[in-house]
């Protein structure tokens, strides 16, 4: 039988709400990545690192909410948040203490944050970032990075994805080729002092779980300090992630602003862009839109973000780093053993197997090397078969929370999951393609 097959006779019940959800969303979701072939199996109730689903399957989560939920899911820090809201109230749209101590935790653990503002989505985190930088310069130019994901703001939603071919987007917005010092240069000398603010992700993400190296970063910050434009480290995934605040100093390179989201909220929607006085101040001088939204700051969410972010301050994340970088060493050994049209990357906690359809040549450092040979058609098998297997993926890896650390053996458990979905879809799967 095909996996895909396979796949539908496990999870029957989602077949069936996923044929409502159709006639009720397109593509039968909210977010495109949720979605995949043949449907997406509807989720029931998720505790620790663990989701169940309709089906009555259990499967053990890298995704973990998008990432977000570092603590796992149903972490007693944000249901401890969620009780308090239920007596007290979840949104009066005032000043409230929550959101001081979550700004004063979050600023004593990224310092260079000294203004900040809260909004409810790392999309607005970017935008208003932008539009801050703007103001600040009275420069018009963005410049971002080819692959780079920053939510689904107008200005940054170009060259995400491949062929990488148009150097500019709408509305001013150039992008420039990642770790490509030389050709990063060119573009950077031609822009010059017009550029308002240049973003990136330290640790790529969505464009393929690549890190920045340090030299690319520090050309970066040169260019700025030189032109006067404010670097922005988009951390809405780095954040809080790899160690308790910014990935800057484990890189050496500090931006001017930062965006941050996900994990800050211990899994309510939220985001935050914050950074030097002086540039977070021109949203009063110059009284620019830079609104968090009605549900801004709310207390259920401050309380939430405060809650699990005084957890992470006394977490292991040496441990959490250390099982990650353990997983990638051992995914590269087992998916060798099946084909060498495959790479894996990521950094800390965070691992990626990139199926490809050609061999791997120093595809690893860019998202426009990367992205156009993958693989899709392995890649959605591949993800059916690892459901199969017990482990949902996302980007055919994920990320590690510190509930997976409670789990026994949890990285033997993964490793066999991904050896023995190599081994359907390479040997036996090829059989039975559905
Ligand atoms: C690096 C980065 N920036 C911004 C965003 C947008 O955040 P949100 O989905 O909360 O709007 C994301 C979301 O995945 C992201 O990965």
């Amino acid at each position: 039988m095909s996996l895909f097959d396979r796949y539908k006779e496990t999870f029957p019940l989602s077949a069936a709400e996923y044929a409502k959800a159709c006639g009720l969303f397109p593509g039968g979701v909210c977010h495109d990545i949720r979605r995949f072939d043949p449907f997406p199996f509807v989720t029931d109730s998720a505790e620790g690192a663990y989701l169940q689903t309709i089906d009555g399957v259990t499967l053990l989560d890298l995704w973990c909410g998008h990432y977000g939920n570092i603590l796992g899911h149903a972490s007693p820090e944000t249901a401890a948040a969620l009780l308090e809201a239920a007596e007290n109230g979840t949104h009066t749209g005032t000043l409230n203490e929550q959101q001081i101590k979550l700004a004063s935790l979050i600023k004593s653990a990224v310092p260079e944050m000294e203004l900040m503002r809260f909004c409810t989505s790392g999309t607005e985190a970017t935008m208003y970032a932008v539009r801050t930088a703007k103001a600040h310069t009275g420069r018009e130019l963005v410049v971002k990075i080819e692959g780079g994901w920053h939510g689904a703001n107008s200005e940054l939603s170009y060259d995400i994805k491949p062929p990488f071919n148009r150097l500019t987007g709408k509305g001013g917005t150039i992008s420039l080729p990642f770790n490509n010092m030389e050709a990063t240069a060119d573009v950077l000398e031609k822009i010059g002092d017009n550029a308002a603010a240049v973003i990136i992700e330290p640790v790529i993400g969505a464009g393929g779980g690549i890190p920045a190296k340090k030299e690319y970063l520090q050309l970066l910050r040169d260019f700025c300090d030189r032109t006067g434009t404010v670097l922005i480290f988009d951390e809405v995934i780095t954040g809080f992630r790899f160690r308790f605040g910014s990935i800057s100093p484990l890189i050496g390179v500090t931006p001017d602003m930062f965006t941050m989201g996900k994990i800050i909220g211990g899994g309510l929607a939220i985001g935050a862009y914050g950074g030097k006085k002086e540039i977070m101040q021109t949203i009063t001088e110059k009284k620019i839109v830079v609104g968090g939204g009605t549900f801004s700051a709310s207390p259920v969410t401050m309380n939430a973000g405060f809650n699990t972010l005084s957890t992470l301050k006394n977490a292991d994340y040496e441990t959490l780093n250390a099982q990650g970088n353990t997983i990638r060493e051992r995914l590269k050994k087992s998916v060798a053993r099946y084909t060498h049209k495959a790479c894996v990357t990521g950094f800390g906690s965070f691992f990626f197997v990139h199926f490809l359809n050609e061999v791997p040549q120093e595809v690893t450092c860019r998202p426009s090397r990367l992205l156009p040979v993958m693989d899709a058609e392995t890649d959605r098998l591949f993800k059916i078969a690892m459901i199969l297997n017990g482990v949902f993926t996302m980007h055919s890896g994920g990320a590690l929370s510190f509930s997976h650390l409670q789990t026994a053996g949890v990285s033997d458990i993964i490793i066999k999951a991904y050896e023995d979905s190599l081994e359907a879809v390479f040997n036996e799967g090829r059989k039975a393609l559905p």
